[in-house]
Parts: C-alpha cells; structure tokens; sequence
C-alpha cells in the first residue's frame, strides 16, 4: 500500500497488521488508516483541523522498538519501521470501554448512543459508569478548532478543568463575534449544538447567538447570515452591492 507524498516528506516504511505499507514520515497514522479502508471508529478527528486526541476512540497498539504501547492514532506520527495493530483484544476492549465512558458523559446523545449500539453492542441504559444526565458534549472540541482554524473567528473556547471542563462561548454568554456561518454546527458529531433556522433569523442556542438573515433584492429568499457575508466582504475584495443578490439569482 502506498500514499502520495505530502509535505515533500519522505516516504517512510512501516507494518499495519502484517501488511507492508508506506506513507509521508510524521503524518497521521489515523488519515493513512482511513484512506486505506481500515475500520477505524473516531469522534474527535477531522483531518481539515489539527489532531487533538480526546476522544481516544481511535486507539491502535504500536510497536516502535521493543516497545509496543497503546495509543491514539489521530494524533500518533507515521515513523519508519513502526508496527501497528488495529484490531486486537487488547484495542476492541479498550475501545469498548472509552465509548462506555463517552457515552456516559453525554448520555443524552442520540448520535452517540447509535454508534455505541451499532459498532459495540453497548446499551446506554446499562452503562458501567455514573452517567452526566442532560448532557450532549463529549468535550471533542471540534467546534472550538473548526471555528479557530477554518473559519478563522475564536468565537468559542474551553473553561474548567476536569469534570467540569466545557466547551463554551465567552463567559457562558453571547458568542458576539460568531458569524453563524454554521460550521461548528456541522462538525459537531454529538450534534449538540441547535443549529435552527426559522425564515430570517437563525440561532445557534449553545451559544446563545441569534443573526438575521440576509434577505436577496431579487427572490426575498434569506439566504446567509448577515454577519458572515460582512465577514466574507471584509476578507475580500467582493464590492458592497455583491451580495445583494442570493447565488442563484446571481447566475
Ligand atoms: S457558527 Fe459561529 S461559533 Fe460556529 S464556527 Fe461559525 S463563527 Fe464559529
Ligand atoms: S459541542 Fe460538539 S463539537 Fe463542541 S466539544 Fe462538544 S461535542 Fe465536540
Ligand atoms: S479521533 Fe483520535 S482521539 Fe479522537
């Protein structure tokens, strides 16, 4: 099996159940995986962000040396002459019990409790662990890199440590530089966040923010928040009147 080169990096060798296999030193052992068809359950990873390792779903056993350890491999480098192991005892039982432990800290997930039920055979009602009621958050933080990194805005962050850590808008308030541009929303995988959108008002109710919509001269449909298409006018050189029109009228 082999992979493009990325980056310029060079190709490095390396062993994934058995199989010889190569891809770009130092990139995602995850990505290499998936590509390369590899049934590899996650939550937190997107490859258009920076790999944050915290749902540790993705878990794979990696030999380098003598060592062989458990690990995540989202997060987890290609380096030469590694062994990987994906679908041992050791990896399905520990992968079984992070989704228990998921599951029981946003119990209230029906995302979530499919894929527990789907891919482990786990019952949400006959959890192992205390569960957090009410909540759908499983800390992924996908929402906080996706608006950071690709929509380039840091309406969100995380507070608290531990239990009580969260991933939140400003001081629990009104996310005011949110542009409800909606991608949080999409890279959500607990979808917990109520995206909603009633004619011209669209709300995002996690992080208490409400936009109007911008409505087309031509057909009156409201097409785009107001303040994305400020935002997209801003990071531009569109003139003032181009987005007076929705894309369909434009054409
Ligand atoms: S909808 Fe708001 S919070 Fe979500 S990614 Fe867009 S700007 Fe960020
Ligand atoms: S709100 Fe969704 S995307 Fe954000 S940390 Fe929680 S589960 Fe992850
Ligand atoms: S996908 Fe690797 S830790 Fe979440």
């Amino acid at each position: 099996m082999t992979e493009a080169k990325v980056n310029n990096a060079p190709m490095v060798e390396f062993i994934v159940d058995g199989k010889k296999c190569s891809a770009p030193r130092e990139s995602s052992l995850l990505d290499f995986l998936l590509a390369n068809g590899y049934d590899i359950p996650y939550l937190c990873h997107n490859p258009a962000v920076k790999p944050y390792g915290a749902c540790r779903l993705c878990l794979v056993e990696v030999k380098n040396g003598r060592k062989t350890k458990l690990t995540t491999s989202c997060n987890y480098p290609i380096l030469e002459g590694i062994e990987v192991f994906t679908n041992t005892e050791k990896v399905r039982r520990n992968r079984k019990m992070v989704m228990e432990l998921l599951l029981a800290r946003a119990p209230e997930s029906k995302e979530l409790r499919q894929m527990a039920k789907d891919r482990f055979g786990i019952d949400a009602d006959k959890l192992p662990f205390e569960k957090n009621n009410g909540n759908k958050c499983i800390l992924c933080g996908l929402c906080v890199r996706v608006c950071r990194e690709l929509v380039g805005i840091e309406a969100l962050s995380f507070a608290g440590r531990g239990e009580h850590k969260e991933a939140i808008s400003p001081f629990h308030d009104v996310a005011s530089t949110c542009i409800g541009c909606g991608a949080c929303a999409v890279a959500c995988p607990t979808n917990c966040i109520g995206l909603d959108q009633v004619i011209t008002k669209r709300s995002l109710a996690r992080w208490n923010r409400e936009l109007p919509m911008k409505t087309c001269k031509r057909c009156g449909y409201a097409y785009a928040p107001m303040f994305q298409l400020e935002h997209f006018q801003n990071i531009s050189s569109v003139p003032a009147d181009f987005f007076d029109l929705c894309p369909d009228c434009r054409k």
